[in-house]
């Protein structure tokens, strides 16, 4: 690991804007299971299908009690943040990562105290109303679903959605395209803890390389992209991120 990650630490040393984007694998050292994989969400006891957009038009009152199911299911634990979020908001302090793109909806980078972050995917710690985007905390809504209700806006009654994406829709403008330009203009793109099989997340790295920067990859398994990374780090994140922060601070000390 040491050679690939020292490149990385070089790289991040020189680089005048990178930008890191992560997955469940920051996560799981948390408690919160990541979605493929051996124990994955996806390939255990739920079915994407029944988070999708075309579900929750369908069938909002089963959509719920499953998406409290999966809830109750990831935060089991009570996560915190580990030393893999600790190390980005430590890279992000020393001026060497301008953001942190997320796909996860765990809050966990937030609670960390990343400062510039991006959710692609949304926060699962809010429920927002379809109708007038009030939000409201997801447990007030898990409440409602307890008690045999569908969460309904306490502001204009009506229904509401976890502040998530569900399969099926589009990811909010804003955040992506924000995310799609730092991607392409920077030197480069730390892809962690990801599959990097879900687009358009996932087709972020490849446009940080397709428009010149350099893309590193640090992941405990084959990734999608690792065909075209410049640096790949088969390693645990709250490993590897932490090493990095080490020998970044090296590097920026010897300047
Ligand atoms: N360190 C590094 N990598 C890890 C660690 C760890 N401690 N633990 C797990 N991993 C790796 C796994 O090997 C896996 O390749 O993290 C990766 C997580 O991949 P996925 O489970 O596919 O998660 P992610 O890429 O974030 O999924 C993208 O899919 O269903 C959706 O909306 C959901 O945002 C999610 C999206």
């Amino acid at each position: 690991m040491d050679d690939e990650l020292a490149s990385v630490a070089d790289a991040l040393a020189t680089a005048e804007s990178a930008t890191a984007m992560t997955g469940a694998g920051v996560s799981t050292a948390s408690g919160i299971p990541s979605f493929r994989g051996e124990d994955g969400i996806w390939n255990t006891d739920f079915d994407p299908d029944d988070f999708s957009s075309d579900r929750f038009r369908d069938d909002p009152d089963g959509f719920w009690r499953d998406r409290l199911d999966l809830h109750e299911r990831m935060f089991a634990a009570d996560p915190e943040p580990n030393p893999a979020h600790d190390a980005l908001v430590r890279l992000e302090e020393m001026g060497v990562v301008d953001a942190v793109v997320t796909q996860n909806t765990d809050g966990l980078h937030e609670e960390a105290g990343s400062g510039r972050l991006i959710e692609l995917h949304g926060n699962a710690s809010r429920a927002a109303c379809v109708e007038c985007d009030a939000t409201v905390p997801a447990e007030e809504a898990f409440e409602a679903v307890r008690g045999g209700e569908t969460p309904r806006c306490p502001a204009c009654e009506g229904l509401m959605k976890p502040d998530v994406v569900l399969f099926g829709e589009e990811l909010p403008y804003h955040p992506f395209d924000a995310a799609r330009r730092m991607a392409r203009e920077g030197d480069l793109f730390l892809a962690v803890g990801s599959s990097l099989t879900v687009d358009p997340a996932a087709s972020l790295p490849e446009e940080a390389s397709r428009f010149g920067g350099e893309l590193a990859v640090v992941n405990l398994e084959e990734t999608e992209k690792d065909r075209v990374a410049h640096h790949v780090v088969r390693e645990d994140a709250t490993e590897a991120l932490p090493a990095l922060v080490e020998m970044v601070e090296a590097r920026l000390a010897a300047k």
